[in-house]
Protein backbone atom coordinates (compact mmCIF):
# COMPACT_ATOMS: atom_id res chain seq x y z
CA UNK A 1 0.00 0.00 0.00
CA UNK A 2 2.67 2.12 1.34
CA UNK A 3 4.81 2.15 -2.37
CA UNK A 4 1.27 3.56 -3.56
CA UNK A 5 2.13 6.54 -1.91
CA UNK A 6 4.08 8.87 -4.15
CA UNK A 7 1.97 7.75 -7.02
CA UNK A 8 -0.72 9.02 -5.64
CA UNK A 9 1.21 12.26 -4.59
CA UNK A 10 2.51 12.95 -8.39
CA UNK A 11 -1.29 12.63 -9.59
CA UNK A 12 -2.77 15.04 -7.24
CA UNK A 13 0.42 17.30 -7.89
CA UNK A 14 -0.26 17.38 -11.47
CA UNK A 15 -4.12 17.76 -11.38
CA UNK A 16 -3.08 20.46 -8.94
CA UNK A 17 -0.79 21.88 -11.88
CA UNK A 18 -2.70 21.01 -14.65
CA UNK A 19 -5.56 23.60 -13.20
CA UNK A 20 -3.20 25.95 -11.51
CA UNK A 21 -1.68 28.81 -12.89
CA UNK A 22 -1.68 29.75 -16.54
CA UNK A 23 2.13 30.55 -17.82
CA UNK A 24 2.15 33.79 -20.28
CA UNK A 25 4.58 34.44 -22.26
CA UNK A 26 6.13 37.93 -22.03
CA UNK A 27 10.38 37.03 -22.65
CA UNK A 28 12.37 34.60 -24.40
CA UNK A 29 13.14 31.22 -23.02
CA UNK A 30 13.19 27.73 -23.59
CA UNK A 31 9.29 26.28 -23.79
CA UNK A 32 9.56 22.87 -22.58
CA UNK A 33 6.65 20.07 -23.09
CA UNK A 34 2.90 21.42 -22.37
CA UNK A 35 1.96 20.87 -17.91
CA UNK A 36 5.91 19.33 -17.28
CA UNK A 37 7.44 22.69 -19.18
CA UNK A 38 11.37 22.34 -18.88
CA UNK A 39 11.48 19.63 -16.18
CA UNK A 40 12.88 17.57 -18.61
CA UNK A 41 15.53 19.57 -20.40
CA UNK A 42 17.02 20.69 -16.88
CA UNK A 43 19.71 19.86 -14.96
CA UNK A 44 17.88 18.97 -11.69
CA UNK A 45 20.82 18.71 -9.41
CA UNK A 46 22.46 21.76 -11.05
CA UNK A 47 19.57 23.98 -12.66
CA UNK A 48 22.21 26.87 -12.28
CA UNK A 49 24.14 25.46 -15.40
CA UNK A 50 21.24 24.56 -16.81
CA UNK A 51 20.32 28.48 -16.75
CA UNK A 52 23.83 29.22 -17.22
CA UNK A 53 23.45 27.97 -20.97
CA UNK A 54 19.91 29.29 -21.64
CA UNK A 55 21.18 32.93 -20.88
CA UNK A 56 23.99 32.82 -23.58
CA UNK A 57 21.12 32.18 -25.30
CA UNK A 58 18.25 34.01 -25.05
CA UNK A 59 19.96 37.35 -23.03
CA UNK A 60 20.11 38.78 -20.31
CA UNK A 61 16.36 38.19 -18.84
CA UNK A 62 13.93 34.96 -19.96
CA UNK A 63 11.47 32.93 -18.50
CA UNK A 64 10.33 29.51 -18.21
CA UNK A 65 7.80 27.16 -16.16
CA UNK A 66 7.65 23.97 -14.38
CA UNK A 67 4.77 22.13 -13.51
CA UNK A 68 2.68 25.22 -14.39
CA UNK A 69 5.01 27.27 -12.27
CA UNK A 70 6.21 30.74 -14.10
CA UNK A 71 10.04 31.48 -13.34
CA UNK A 72 11.55 34.47 -14.51
CA UNK A 73 15.59 34.77 -14.47
CA UNK A 74 17.46 38.10 -14.54
CA UNK A 75 20.95 37.39 -15.41
CA UNK A 76 22.96 40.27 -15.45
CA UNK A 77 23.81 43.05 -12.88
CA UNK A 78 22.17 45.64 -15.21
CA UNK A 79 18.79 44.16 -14.95
CA UNK A 80 19.23 43.14 -11.29
CA UNK A 81 20.08 46.37 -10.32
CA UNK A 82 16.80 47.57 -12.50
CA UNK A 83 14.36 45.27 -11.04
CA UNK A 84 15.57 44.62 -7.94
CA UNK A 85 17.04 48.36 -7.26
CA UNK A 86 13.99 50.92 -8.61
CA UNK A 87 10.34 51.07 -7.63
CA UNK A 88 8.03 49.42 -7.31
CA UNK A 89 9.48 46.41 -9.06
CA UNK A 90 12.09 45.95 -5.86
CA UNK A 91 9.22 45.89 -3.29
CA UNK A 92 6.87 43.62 -5.23
CA UNK A 93 9.54 41.03 -6.22
CA UNK A 94 10.79 41.00 -2.86
CA UNK A 95 8.29 38.56 -1.28
CA UNK A 96 8.81 34.77 -0.90
CA UNK A 97 6.59 32.21 -2.09
CA UNK A 98 5.07 30.01 0.97
CA UNK A 99 7.48 27.02 2.06
CA UNK A 100 6.20 24.29 4.77
CA UNK A 101 9.95 25.24 6.29
CA UNK A 102 8.68 28.69 6.91
CA UNK A 103 5.42 28.17 7.70
CA UNK A 104 5.47 24.99 10.23
CA UNK A 105 9.05 24.93 11.35
CA UNK A 106 10.52 28.59 11.93
CA UNK A 107 6.66 29.67 12.34
CA UNK A 108 4.59 31.92 9.89
CA UNK A 109 5.84 35.23 9.24
CA UNK A 110 8.02 35.26 12.03
CA UNK A 111 11.28 35.26 10.53
CA UNK A 112 13.62 37.12 7.45
CA UNK A 113 14.70 34.68 5.29
CA UNK A 114 10.93 32.95 4.33
CA UNK A 115 8.51 35.62 5.19
CA UNK A 116 7.40 37.13 2.54
CA UNK A 117 7.09 41.26 2.67
CA UNK A 118 5.03 43.11 5.01
CA UNK A 119 5.74 45.64 7.39
CA UNK A 120 6.37 43.25 10.18
CA UNK A 121 9.12 41.72 8.03
CA UNK A 122 10.97 44.98 6.91
CA UNK A 123 10.85 45.71 10.71
CA UNK A 124 12.74 42.84 11.36
CA UNK A 125 14.72 42.94 8.97
CA UNK A 126 16.20 46.45 9.20
CA UNK A 127 17.07 45.79 13.49
CA UNK A 128 18.84 42.43 12.25
CA UNK A 129 20.96 44.57 9.41
CA UNK A 130 21.45 47.17 12.65
CA UNK A 131 22.72 44.40 14.14
CA UNK A 132 24.35 42.73 11.86
CA UNK A 133 26.62 46.09 10.62
CA UNK A 134 27.99 46.18 14.43
CA UNK A 135 28.68 42.67 15.26
CA UNK A 136 30.24 41.99 11.37
CA UNK A 137 32.84 44.80 11.54
CA UNK A 138 34.15 42.76 14.38
CA UNK A 139 33.42 45.49 17.54
CA UNK A 140 32.52 42.46 19.75
CA UNK A 141 35.11 40.11 21.89
CA UNK A 142 38.10 39.73 19.51
CA UNK A 143 39.47 37.68 22.46
CA UNK A 144 36.84 35.45 21.49
CA UNK A 145 37.99 35.27 18.01
CA UNK A 146 41.90 34.77 19.50
CA UNK A 147 40.47 31.80 21.00
CA UNK A 148 38.63 30.27 18.13
CA UNK A 149 41.64 30.79 15.87
CA UNK A 150 43.92 29.25 18.38
CA UNK A 151 41.57 25.98 18.72
CA UNK A 152 42.57 25.84 14.81
CA UNK A 153 46.13 26.49 15.38
CA UNK A 154 46.49 23.33 17.74
CA UNK A 155 44.33 20.91 15.12
CA UNK A 156 46.86 22.02 12.48
CA UNK A 157 49.94 21.42 14.89
CA UNK A 158 48.51 17.94 15.58
CA UNK A 159 48.04 17.25 12.13
CA UNK A 160 50.83 18.14 10.41
CA UNK A 161 52.35 16.47 7.61
CA UNK A 162 49.44 14.12 7.22
CA UNK A 163 46.91 14.03 4.53
CA UNK A 164 43.41 14.98 6.10
CA UNK A 165 40.31 15.98 5.14
CA UNK A 166 39.78 19.86 6.44
CA UNK A 167 35.86 19.50 6.83
CA UNK A 168 36.15 19.05 10.44
CA UNK A 169 39.03 21.78 11.23
CA UNK A 170 36.32 24.04 8.81
CA UNK A 171 33.04 22.72 10.86
CA UNK A 172 34.30 23.46 14.12
CA UNK A 173 35.79 26.72 13.38
CA UNK A 174 32.97 28.07 11.56
CA UNK A 175 30.46 26.41 14.49
CA UNK A 176 32.45 28.74 16.79
CA UNK A 177 32.35 31.64 14.78
CA UNK A 178 28.24 31.18 14.38
CA UNK A 179 27.84 30.50 18.31
CA UNK A 180 29.66 33.35 19.26
CA UNK A 181 27.85 35.56 16.91
CA UNK A 182 24.65 34.49 18.51
CA UNK A 183 25.19 33.86 21.90
CA UNK A 184 28.56 35.66 22.95
CA UNK A 185 29.79 32.23 23.84
CA UNK A 186 31.22 29.52 22.15
CA UNK A 187 29.55 26.54 24.95
CA UNK A 188 30.09 23.32 23.69
CA UNK A 189 26.60 21.82 24.26
CA UNK A 190 25.56 24.74 22.40
CA UNK A 191 27.46 23.75 19.81
CA UNK A 192 26.01 20.59 19.25
CA UNK A 193 22.69 21.82 19.70
CA UNK A 194 23.43 24.28 16.48
CA UNK A 195 24.94 21.44 14.79
CA UNK A 196 22.07 18.57 15.36
CA UNK A 197 19.38 21.86 14.34
CA UNK A 198 21.82 22.52 11.10
CA UNK A 199 22.37 18.76 10.05
CA UNK A 200 18.82 18.00 10.63
CA UNK A 201 17.47 21.39 8.65
CA UNK A 202 19.64 20.11 5.77
CA UNK A 203 18.04 17.09 5.28
CA UNK A 204 14.28 18.46 4.54
CA UNK A 205 14.92 22.14 3.55
CA UNK A 206 14.86 20.55 -0.30
CA UNK A 207 13.06 21.61 -2.80
CA UNK A 208 10.81 18.40 -3.74
CA UNK A 209 10.78 17.52 0.17
CA UNK A 210 9.44 20.81 0.67
CA UNK A 211 6.83 20.71 -1.99
CA UNK A 212 5.38 17.31 -0.76
CA UNK A 213 5.14 18.64 2.73
CA UNK A 214 3.48 21.79 1.49
CA UNK A 215 0.60 20.26 -0.47
CA UNK A 216 0.20 18.28 2.37
CA UNK A 217 1.09 19.62 5.61
CA UNK A 218 -0.64 16.34 6.86
CA UNK A 219 2.41 14.18 6.47
CA UNK A 220 4.20 15.16 9.32
CA UNK A 221 1.67 13.42 11.42
CA UNK A 222 2.28 9.74 9.66
CA UNK A 223 4.49 7.35 12.24
CA UNK A 224 7.06 6.99 9.18
CA UNK A 225 11.18 7.86 9.85
CA UNK A 226 10.84 10.43 6.82
CA UNK A 227 8.02 12.34 8.04
CA UNK A 228 9.08 12.32 11.21
CA UNK A 229 11.69 14.39 10.04
CA UNK A 230 10.63 18.14 10.45
CA UNK A 231 9.31 16.62 14.38
CA UNK A 232 12.74 16.58 14.78
CA UNK A 233 13.99 19.93 13.37
CA UNK A 234 12.02 21.57 15.45
CA UNK A 235 12.71 19.82 18.53
CA UNK A 236 16.44 20.65 17.70
CA UNK A 237 15.47 24.23 17.25
CA UNK A 238 13.96 24.21 20.69
CA UNK A 239 16.90 22.67 22.37
CA UNK A 240 19.58 25.37 20.99
CA UNK A 241 16.85 28.15 21.59
CA UNK A 242 16.80 27.12 25.80
CA UNK A 243 20.49 26.24 25.63
CA UNK A 244 20.91 29.94 24.72
CA UNK A 245 18.65 31.11 26.85
CA UNK A 246 20.06 29.16 29.68
CA UNK A 247 23.88 30.30 29.06
CA UNK A 248 22.82 33.80 28.48
CA UNK A 249 21.10 34.42 31.71
CA UNK A 250 23.45 32.07 34.04
CA UNK A 251 26.29 33.95 32.65
CA UNK A 252 24.66 37.23 32.58
CA UNK A 253 25.76 37.55 28.88
CA UNK A 254 25.54 40.62 27.54
CA UNK A 255 26.47 40.71 24.27
CA UNK A 256 25.34 38.47 20.92
CA UNK A 257 22.29 38.45 18.55
CA UNK A 258 19.91 36.87 21.24
CA UNK A 259 20.89 39.31 23.95
CA UNK A 260 20.76 42.14 20.98
CA UNK A 261 17.53 41.25 19.95
CA UNK A 262 15.69 40.47 23.47
CA UNK A 263 16.55 43.91 24.24
CA UNK A 264 15.82 46.16 21.09
CA UNK A 265 12.92 47.65 22.53
CA UNK A 266 15.34 49.72 25.02
CA UNK A 267 18.47 49.78 22.64
CA UNK A 268 16.71 50.24 19.11
CA UNK A 269 13.30 51.17 20.11
CA UNK A 270 11.39 48.34 18.37
CA UNK A 271 9.55 45.31 20.03
CA UNK A 272 10.54 41.63 19.16
CA UNK A 273 8.75 38.83 19.75
CA UNK A 274 9.78 35.40 21.20
CA UNK A 275 8.56 33.80 17.90
CA UNK A 276 10.72 36.63 15.94
CA UNK A 277 13.97 35.93 17.94
CA UNK A 278 14.31 32.91 17.06
CA UNK A 279 12.97 33.30 13.67
CA UNK A 280 15.80 35.37 13.29
CA UNK A 281 18.74 32.94 14.79
CA UNK A 282 17.33 29.75 13.21
CA UNK A 283 18.25 32.22 9.72
CA UNK A 284 21.23 33.46 10.76
CA UNK A 285 22.67 29.78 11.67
CA UNK A 286 21.02 28.63 8.72
CA UNK A 287 21.77 31.07 6.01
CA UNK A 288 25.54 31.38 7.44
CA UNK A 289 26.73 27.58 7.94
CA UNK A 290 26.51 26.40 4.73
CA UNK A 291 27.75 29.39 3.02
CA UNK A 292 30.91 29.82 4.82
CA UNK A 293 31.60 26.32 5.09
CA UNK A 294 31.96 26.66 0.78
CA UNK A 295 33.86 29.46 1.32
CA UNK A 296 36.32 28.51 3.93
CA UNK A 297 36.72 24.26 2.64
CA UNK A 298 36.86 26.51 -1.31
CA UNK A 299 39.87 28.70 0.54
CA UNK A 300 41.42 25.32 1.68
CA UNK A 301 41.66 23.48 -1.78
CA UNK A 302 42.43 26.62 -3.57
CA UNK A 303 45.74 27.70 -1.35
CA UNK A 304 46.68 23.74 -1.85
CA UNK A 305 46.09 24.05 -5.83
CA UNK A 306 47.96 27.38 -5.79
CA UNK A 307 51.55 27.42 -4.18
CA UNK A 308 52.39 31.22 -5.40
CA UNK A 309 49.41 32.66 -4.29
CA UNK A 310 49.58 31.46 -0.80
CA UNK A 311 53.45 32.35 -0.71
CA UNK A 312 51.79 36.16 -2.16
CA UNK A 313 49.48 36.14 1.23
CA UNK A 314 52.06 35.23 3.62
CA UNK A 315 54.35 38.15 2.46
CA UNK A 316 51.82 40.55 2.45
CA UNK A 317 50.27 39.49 5.96
CA UNK A 318 53.78 39.22 7.23
CA UNK A 319 54.45 42.59 6.90
CA UNK A 320 51.38 43.91 7.81
CA UNK A 321 51.02 41.89 11.03
CA UNK A 322 54.09 39.57 11.55
CA UNK A 323 53.39 37.09 14.05
CA UNK A 324 50.98 39.69 15.73
CA UNK A 325 46.97 39.22 16.02
CA UNK A 326 45.38 39.72 12.76
CA UNK A 327 42.91 42.28 12.96
CA UNK A 328 40.38 43.38 10.15
CA UNK A 329 40.71 46.64 10.80
CA UNK A 330 44.13 46.64 9.16
CA UNK A 331 42.50 44.57 5.94
CA UNK A 332 42.87 47.63 4.40
CA UNK A 333 46.59 47.16 4.12
CA UNK A 334 46.06 43.50 2.23
CA UNK A 335 44.71 44.21 -0.86
CA UNK A 336 45.84 41.14 -2.24
CA UNK A 337 44.24 38.66 0.28
CA UNK A 338 41.20 40.50 -0.12
CA UNK A 339 41.32 40.52 -4.02
CA UNK A 340 42.12 36.42 -3.26
CA UNK A 341 38.67 36.76 -0.99
CA UNK A 342 36.45 38.76 -4.09
CA UNK A 343 38.07 35.64 -6.96
CA UNK A 344 36.76 32.99 -4.56
CA UNK A 345 33.67 34.57 -4.11
CA UNK A 346 32.93 34.98 -7.52
CA UNK A 347 34.28 31.62 -8.62
CA UNK A 348 32.57 30.04 -6.13
CA UNK A 349 28.85 31.92 -5.97
CA UNK A 350 28.18 29.01 -3.02
CA UNK A 351 24.56 30.30 -3.78
CA UNK A 352 23.85 30.55 -7.60
CA UNK A 353 21.03 31.30 -7.87
CA UNK A 354 20.21 33.39 -4.20
CA UNK A 355 16.92 32.46 -2.78
CA UNK A 356 13.59 32.40 -4.71
CA UNK A 357 12.05 36.04 -4.94
CA UNK A 358 7.99 36.05 -6.05
CA UNK A 359 5.97 38.85 -6.55
CA UNK A 360 3.21 39.39 -4.06
CA UNK A 361 1.52 41.99 -6.92
CA UNK A 362 1.64 42.14 -11.00
CA UNK A 363 5.15 44.75 -11.75
CA UNK A 364 6.31 45.97 -14.66
CA UNK A 365 9.71 44.06 -16.00
CA UNK A 366 11.11 45.72 -19.06
CA UNK A 367 7.74 46.91 -20.35
CA UNK A 368 6.05 43.39 -19.90
CA UNK A 369 3.43 43.29 -17.11
CA UNK A 370 4.60 40.09 -14.79
CA UNK A 371 1.49 38.86 -12.82
CA UNK A 372 1.27 38.04 -9.40
CA UNK A 373 3.05 34.75 -8.21
CA UNK A 374 5.67 35.16 -10.58
CA UNK A 375 9.00 33.43 -9.39
CA UNK A 376 11.91 35.80 -9.79
CA UNK A 377 15.92 33.91 -9.79
CA UNK A 378 18.67 36.31 -9.62
CA UNK A 379 21.25 34.22 -11.83
CA UNK A 380 24.14 35.33 -10.14
CA UNK A 381 26.02 32.38 -11.55
CA UNK A 382 25.64 33.49 -14.88
CA UNK A 383 26.74 36.90 -13.54
CA UNK A 384 29.99 35.97 -11.75
CA UNK A 385 30.56 33.59 -14.82
CA UNK A 386 30.08 35.58 -17.71
CA UNK A 387 32.27 35.94 -20.71
CA UNK A 388 32.09 39.73 -19.66
CA UNK A 389 35.20 38.17 -16.95
CA UNK A 390 37.21 36.78 -19.63
CA UNK A 391 38.35 33.90 -18.44
CA UNK A 392 35.58 33.38 -16.08
CA UNK A 393 36.78 30.14 -14.52
CA UNK A 394 40.39 30.98 -14.34
CA UNK A 395 41.04 31.48 -10.74
CA UNK A 396 42.86 34.74 -11.29
CA UNK A 397 42.61 36.90 -7.99
CA UNK A 398 44.47 39.87 -9.90
CA UNK A 399 41.42 41.05 -12.03
CA UNK A 400 40.52 42.90 -8.96
CA UNK A 401 44.13 44.77 -8.46
CA UNK A 402 45.16 47.69 -10.48
CA UNK A 403 48.55 47.87 -12.07
CA UNK A 404 50.34 49.09 -9.26
CA UNK A 405 48.36 46.17 -7.26
CA UNK A 406 46.25 48.24 -5.36
CA UNK A 407 42.55 46.48 -5.09
CA UNK A 408 39.97 48.12 -7.83
CA UNK A 409 37.95 50.74 -5.51
CA UNK A 410 34.06 49.18 -5.31
CA UNK A 411 32.68 51.40 -7.97
CA UNK A 412 35.07 49.94 -10.61
CA UNK A 413 33.02 48.26 -13.36
CA UNK A 414 34.81 44.70 -12.66
CA UNK A 415 33.59 45.02 -9.12
CA UNK A 416 30.21 46.08 -9.73
CA UNK A 417 29.93 43.08 -11.71
CA UNK A 418 30.73 41.02 -9.08
CA UNK A 419 27.42 39.70 -7.67
CA UNK A 420 27.95 36.68 -4.97
CA UNK A 421 25.42 38.25 -2.01
CA UNK A 422 22.58 39.48 -4.08
CA UNK A 423 21.07 42.50 -4.34
CA UNK A 424 18.15 45.26 -2.81
CA UNK A 425 15.78 44.31 -0.40
CA UNK A 426 16.70 40.36 -0.08
CA UNK A 427 20.33 41.40 -0.47
CA UNK A 428 22.55 38.83 2.31
CA UNK A 429 22.16 40.49 5.86
CA UNK A 430 25.94 38.72 6.41
CA UNK A 431 27.59 39.90 3.90
CA UNK A 432 29.96 42.22 6.46
CA UNK A 433 30.58 39.50 8.92
CA UNK A 434 30.73 36.79 6.05
CA UNK A 435 33.71 38.75 4.45
CA UNK A 436 35.42 39.32 7.93
CA UNK A 437 35.50 35.95 9.24
CA UNK A 438 36.90 34.87 5.85
CA UNK A 439 39.36 37.06 5.95
CA UNK A 440 40.66 36.10 9.58
CA UNK A 441 40.38 32.46 8.75
CA UNK A 442 42.30 33.03 5.33
CA UNK A 443 45.31 35.19 6.96
CA UNK A 444 45.12 33.62 10.13
CA UNK A 445 45.51 30.51 8.16
CA UNK A 446 48.09 31.54 6.08
CA UNK A 447 50.48 33.36 8.87
CA UNK A 448 49.99 29.53 10.92
CA UNK A 449 50.65 27.34 7.91
CA UNK A 450 51.40 26.64 4.35
CA UNK A 451 49.04 23.69 2.91
CA UNK A 452 49.78 21.26 -0.08
CA UNK A 453 48.81 18.62 -2.00
CA UNK A 454 48.49 15.52 -0.43
CA UNK A 455 50.79 12.80 -0.90
CA UNK A 456 48.62 9.56 -0.86
CA UNK A 457 45.99 10.72 -3.47
CA UNK A 458 45.97 13.36 -5.88
CA UNK A 459 43.94 16.62 -5.09
CA UNK A 460 40.73 16.84 -7.62
CA UNK A 461 41.47 20.37 -9.87
CA UNK A 462 38.67 22.80 -8.64
CA UNK A 463 35.90 23.94 -11.06
CA UNK A 464 33.05 25.63 -9.78
CA UNK A 465 30.84 23.35 -12.22
CA UNK A 466 31.51 20.20 -10.72
CA UNK A 467 30.90 21.03 -6.73
CA UNK A 468 28.46 19.07 -4.95
CA UNK A 469 24.83 19.90 -6.11
CA UNK A 470 22.32 21.50 -4.10
CA UNK A 471 21.11 25.25 -3.51
CA UNK A 472 24.30 25.81 -1.51
CA UNK A 473 27.46 24.57 -3.52
CA UNK A 474 29.82 22.84 -1.88
CA UNK A 475 33.17 21.38 -2.44
CA UNK A 476 33.91 17.82 -3.71
CA UNK A 477 35.64 15.83 -0.47
CA UNK A 478 39.23 15.97 -0.90
CA UNK A 479 42.25 15.59 1.22
CA UNK A 480 45.79 18.29 1.70
CA UNK A 481 48.76 18.71 4.00
CA UNK A 482 49.54 21.41 6.72
CA UNK A 483 52.72 22.76 7.77
CA UNK A 484 53.35 24.86 10.72
CA UNK A 485 55.60 27.72 9.30
CA UNK A 486 59.14 28.17 11.71
CA UNK A 487 57.74 31.17 13.90
CA UNK A 488 54.02 29.81 15.03
CA UNK A 489 54.82 28.48 18.39
C1 LIG B 1 30.27 33.84 1.67
C2 LIG B 1 29.23 33.82 2.41
C3 LIG B 1 27.83 34.17 1.97
C4 LIG B 1 27.28 34.29 0.72
C5 LIG B 1 27.96 34.06 -0.63
C6 LIG B 1 25.89 34.68 0.91
C7 LIG B 1 25.00 34.92 -0.13
C8 LIG B 1 23.66 35.23 0.06
C9 LIG B 1 22.71 35.38 -1.00
C10 LIG B 1 23.02 35.27 -2.49
C11 LIG B 1 21.51 35.64 -0.43
C12 LIG B 1 20.17 35.71 -1.13
C13 LIG B 1 19.67 37.05 -1.43
C14 LIG B 1 18.26 36.97 -2.01
O1 LIG B 1 17.51 36.03 -1.81
O2 LIG B 1 17.94 37.92 -2.73
C15 LIG B 1 21.69 35.66 1.00
C16 LIG B 1 20.70 35.90 1.90
C17 LIG B 1 20.87 35.89 3.27
N1 LIG B 1 22.05 35.72 3.94
FE1 LIG B 1 23.86 35.35 3.10
N2 LIG B 1 25.64 34.77 2.24
C18 LIG B 1 26.79 34.49 2.93
C19 LIG B 1 26.98 34.50 4.29
C20 LIG B 1 26.00 34.79 5.21
C21 LIG B 1 26.21 34.81 6.65
C22 LIG B 1 27.55 34.52 7.33
C23 LIG B 1 25.01 35.12 7.22
C24 LIG B 1 24.64 35.28 8.67
C25 LIG B 1 25.42 35.04 9.69
C26 LIG B 1 24.04 35.29 6.13
C27 LIG B 1 22.71 35.62 6.31
C28 LIG B 1 21.80 35.77 5.29
C29 LIG B 1 20.37 36.01 5.50
C30 LIG B 1 19.66 36.12 6.85
C31 LIG B 1 19.78 36.10 4.22
C32 LIG B 1 18.31 36.32 3.88
C33 LIG B 1 17.97 37.75 3.55
C34 LIG B 1 16.49 37.95 3.26
O3 LIG B 1 15.78 37.01 2.89
O4 LIG B 1 16.04 39.10 3.39
N3 LIG B 1 24.68 35.10 4.93
N4 LIG B 1 23.02 35.41 1.28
Amino acid sequence: MLEFIPVILLVITLLYYLFGQRHQRLFPGPGGVPLFGVTFEVDKYRLHLSLYEWSKKYGDIFQFSVFGKSYVSLNSPEVIREVMGQEPSATVTSSRENTFFGNYIVGEDTDIVFASYSKEWAKRRKIACQIMQIYGEGMYSMEKETHILKDTKQYIGENQGRDIDPVFMVESHLLKDLTSLVSGTTDEDLRRHVKEMDDNSNKIALPLFDLTFQMFPFLRFLPFPITKKPFLVIQSIDRMMDSIKKLTTENNIESGIYCELKNAAEKYGCNITDAEVKGIIVNLIGAGSLTLRGTFMSLVHLMAEHPDIQRRIQEETDLVFGGKEVNVKDRKECPFSQAVLLETMRFVTNLPLGGPHFTHDDCIIRGKLVKKGTRILMNLWTINHSDDWGDPFNFRPERFLDESGSLLPATHPTRRRLMPFGYGKRSCLGELFGKNRAFLFLVNLMQTCTISKPTGETLPKFDPRTMMPGVNLQPQPYKVQFKLRKYVS
